[in-house]
Formats: C-alpha cells, sequence, structure tokens
C-alpha cells in the first residue's frame, strides 16, 4: 500500500480502501464522506442510486464504531442517494442536524435540459448532510440516550423534578427544557449541568451517591459533560443554501483542457464544514478523498487529517496537488 505523509505526519493519504484503514485511524473529530452517489461519476461509484444503502453499510458500522460524541460527519451526495442511505445512518446512531444545498444554479444546467422531455425540474444541486454521533450511556446493561439518563440519574436521587429548577439556579428552563420528557428537550449547557450535579450529590439520597457519573466513581466534570455533544461553531451570515457555480477557473485540476475528477469539492466548502466542526489539531477522516481536498483544507486549518483513494491514478493526482499546495499554500486560498 502507497501512502503519503508530511514530515511531521500531520497529514496522511493512503491509496487503498478505506475499509482496510479505519481499524488502523484514530478516532476522528469530523469525518467528510464524499463517495459513491450513484450516477456513475466516476470509475467504481454504482449506476443508480440502488444498492447505495448495502454500499455504504460497513464503511458506516466503522465509522460508528470508532467515532465519539463530539464527532460531525458531512455527508456529501445528492438527494436521491441521499435518501437511500439516511435510514442506515439513523439506524447506527447518526443524528440529523441539517441538510446544506449547494445552488449550482442556471448555469449548471444552461443548454442542457430539454422541458419536452423533462418529467421533474432540472436538477441543479448537491447536498452536504450534517449528522452527529449520538451520546449513549450504559446503566445497568441497558443503553439509554441522553435524555433519559438525564431523567434516570435524577429519579435515582429520590428528589422531585421541580426541584431541578432550584438545582440549576433557573425558573424553569430546567423542567421546561433538561429533564422533559418531550421533543422540547435539549441538553443543559455545562454551567447549568454543574449545578445539577452539585445539588444531586449534596442532596439526594445518599445510598445512590454518586449522581451523573458514568464510571460509578465520579460525577461527570462540566469539561466531561461538554464533550457529550459535536462541536459546533456556527460562522455569522452563512445559511443552508450554498450558491456557487460549478468548479472551474484555476481551482478545477485539469489535464490539458479535460477535469482530472468531476466531484472535485469545492476547498471553500471543504473549509467551512471543517471549520466549524473542529478544533485546531482535531483528527478528520476523508475516507473517499478523490483528489484530496479535505487534505488542504485540514492543512490550511491546521488539523491533523487522514484519507483513503482508491484509485491509484487519482491517489497520485491528490499526492501532486498536496505538494503543490505545500509550495505554494497561498494559491488555494
Ligand atoms: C466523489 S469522489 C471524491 C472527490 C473529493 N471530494 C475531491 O474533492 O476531490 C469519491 C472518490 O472515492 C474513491 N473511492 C471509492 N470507493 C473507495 C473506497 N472504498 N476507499 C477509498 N476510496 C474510494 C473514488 O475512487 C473517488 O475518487
Amino acid at each position: 500500500m502507497n501512502v503519503y505523509r508530511t514530515d511531521s505526519n500531520q497529514i496522511q493519504i493512503y491509496n487503498d480502501d478505506a475499509m482496510n484503514l479505519y481499524e488502523q485511524w484514530d478516532s476522528p473529530i469530523v469525518i467528510v464522506c464524499d463517495g459513491p452517489y450513484g450516477v456513475k461519476g466516476f470509475k467504481g461509484d454504482l449506476y443508480t442510486p440502488e444498492g447505495l444503502d448495502e454500499w455504504y453499510e460497513p464503511h458506516i458500522a466503522k465509522w460508528t464504531e470508532k467515532s465519539g460524541p463530539q464527532t460531525t460527519l458531512w455527508f456529501w451526495g445528492i438527494e436521491r442517494g441521499w435518501v437511500k442511505v439516511h435510514p442506515v445512518l439513523e439506524r447506527y446512531g447518526w443524528e440529523f442536524r441539517a441538510c446544506n444545498v449547494w445552488d449550482k444554479g442556471i448555469e449548471h444546467i444552461a443548454g442542457n435540459s430539454n422541458t419536452k422531455s423533462l418529467r421533474q425540474l432540472p436538477v441543479v444541486t448537491e447536498i452536504c448532510v450534517q449528522y452527529v454521533k449520538k451520546p449513549l450511556f450504559r446503566v445497568n446493561g441497558e443503553t439509554m440516550s441522553m435524555k433519559d439518563w438525564l431523567r434516570h440519574e435524577w429519579k435515582r436521587t429520590g428528589l422531585p423534578f421541580a426541584k431541578t429548577n432550584e438545582a440549576a439556579e433557573v425558573e424553569n428552563a430546567a423542567t421546561r427544557k433538561w429533564f422533559t420528557d418531550d421533543w422540547l428537550w435539549y441538553m443543559p449547557p455545562a454551567e447549568a449541568f454543574e449545578k445539577l450535579v452539585a445539588y444531586a450529590n449534596q442532596h439526594g439520597a445518599p445510598q445512590g451517591r454518586p449522581y451523573f457519573s458514568v464510571d460509578g466513581t465520579h460525577p461527570l466534570t462540566k469539561q466531561e459533560w461538554e464533550k457529550q455533544r459535536a462541536k459546533f461553531y456556527c460562522p455569522m451570515g452563512i445559511t443552508n443554501v450554498w450558491r456557487q457555480s460549478p468548479l472551474n477557473g484555476s481551482e478545477r485540476l485539469k489535464k490539458g483542457t479535460k477535469a482530472i475528477h468531476l466531484n472535485q469539492k469545492p476547498l471553500k466548502f471543504t473549509r467551512l464544514v471543517i471549520e466549524m466542526s473542529s478544533d485546531k489539531g482535531d483528527l478528520v477522516w476523508e475516507p473517499f478523498a478523490g483528489l484530496g481536498t479535505g487534505a488542504i483544507a485540514a492543512h490550511q486549518l491546521k488539523r491533523r487529517y487522514v484519507g483513503a483513494e482508491i484509485n491509484a491514478d487519482v491517489f497520485g493526482e491528490a499526492v501532486k496537488r498536496f505538494q503543490t499546495h505545500l509550495a505554494q499554500p497561498t494559491l488555494d486560498l
């Protein structure tokens, strides 16, 4: 197996099937998945979206096994393919957050669509769907969601739920949001969690202590609680509709006049998703690296990166591209 590594090992691009590599990769904070779409888009892509669910399932199983509650998955695709894969992701515990739409504009189909024969509106979009790994808690051999675990732990204290407001020093947010059993539930912020934990362990039935512990020895700290959810830094002025014409100009890698890889993603979007969901030093996975757009984005953002590209020619182009970037890093911005 061929592999390219920077001197510091910060960036590693492998020429192999991603399935052979997951086991040796460290746990990711971000997974940028831009694999088969089911449109015969590149060598190895499926001809139709039928069967995409089965194709992805072993990969999803590995992502699930190796990810933690801080992991975000960005799943690129086209709508027809994504609908096939979404149920598998849900089944493996990935929670849908948002569907971001890359609107390529009318330019994408100009001169290319015959309204006399079309039976649907022309598609000019790709999507990049955000998923997070649901945190799960184990209690006496049973697996619980965060909501159920919070309620379970409070019940164990023997205190009424009404006391959670007093514990967190809020008017009613604890009973209305953080301990409710309905869809209005959301995760208590770390400061509130810290107060709830202190109160429960001070006033709860002594025999059940410690409360809000995952190891039975100490309650979760504020810092540990923060790590129970995926990172997200929402940028100002950006919505879930990303308007940009199809990739062309100097960013598009070409041999002569021909694009080297039809699915090369804009560096701008790849940087955006990585930056929104990780910190410097965090590990980014790109299991279907193509031309290694993620490697360049991760390097620019000072993240660590591992990527896999099964096709030796494409891998070679990705390495060449990365080396050019290293020599002239500002050209990619
Ligand atoms: C949609 S392209 C990725 C394009 C990439 N995002 C870019 O910007 O250049 C998908 C790539 O995944 C590769 N691929 C498909 N199956 C793979 C597998 N099992 N392991 C590694 N790479 C794979 C294909 O050869 C293809 O180049």
